[in-house]
């Protein structure tokens, strides 16, 4: 399998993309969220769709549009995330796991909206599936492409996750950074490749962030195959 040049250099890949944030339920007013918008993840549904690739979006609750011509499919919390991309997994020929999926959710939930009480209110979280790894365990020819949004040692971090998480590709950002925040137009990233290319860009708009992503794993895709 090779990836062609230009504009036709995804023609007739498949290409799943999670993108937004997930809401984990407590009771039918309330949930636990984060500030993603959305925005990276679309960018990239719309970059492999101008590069002839053929695209699933999975897509956290946003504001935004999805570009035409895209298969939507709207999830809530990560458990939807989880089962909507392993329905998707064995086609794909790469995934691009944008989504900033919560690493916890409420341990209990309520069917009624709970009334306040005196006193204090905890609540008692558990751990969620982590996503990406279980990809990372079950690909075969897949390219698996993870984000890292971290606020410190960014590189670190972001290596530890291309391991412990078997990708093939990272891309990382310092969520702290000016021009690089979650509801940003623009994104600060470097990409880190599984043999060991290293590419650092400076401010762009996600719609640039997303070519240079692609390009990246095409780069990489190529190398690997020749
Ligand atoms: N991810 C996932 N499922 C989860 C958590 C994260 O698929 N339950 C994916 C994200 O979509 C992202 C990558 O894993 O592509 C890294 O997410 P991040 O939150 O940076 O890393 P974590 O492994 O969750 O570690 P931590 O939050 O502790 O830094
Ligand atoms: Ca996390």
């Amino acid at each position: 399998k090779h990836f062609q040049q230009d504009t036709g250099r995804l023609t007739g890949k498949k290409v799943v993309i999670t993108a937004g944030p997930t809401q984990e339920r407590i009771d039918p007013v309330r949930f636990f969220t984060n500030h993603s918008s959305g925005k990276m993840g679309y960018a990239l549904a719309q970059a492999v769709k101008e590069y002839g690739g053929q695209v699933t979006l999975i897509s956290g609750p946003t504001s935004l549009t999805p570009p035409a011509g895209v298969k939507v499919v709207n999830v809530e919390s990560a458990e939807e995330m989880y089962e909507a991309v392993m329905n998707h997994f064995d086609q794909a020929d790469i995934v691009i796991k944008a989504a900033a999926v919560a690493d916890y959710r409420p341990k209990e939930t309520f069917d009624q909206k709970r009334k306040k009480q005196p006193g204090e209110w905890s609540i008692e979280m558990e751990r969620t599936m982590d996503i990406l790894k279980t990809l990372g365990e079950q690909k075969s020819s897949q390219l698996l492409v993870g984000f890292a949004a971290e606020s410190e040692q960014v590189e670190m971090y972001a290596r530890n996750k291309l391991e412990s998480k078997n990708l093939d590709l990272i891309v990382a950002n310092n969520i702290l950074q000016e021009g690089a925040g979650f509801k940003s137009d623009t994104n600060i990233i470097m990409t880190i490749a599984s043999d060991g290319t290293k590419k650092e860009y400076p401010m762009l708009s996600k719609d640039e962030v997303a070519y240079r992503i692609l390009d990246d794993i095409i780069s990489y895709a190529q190398r690997r195959d020749v």
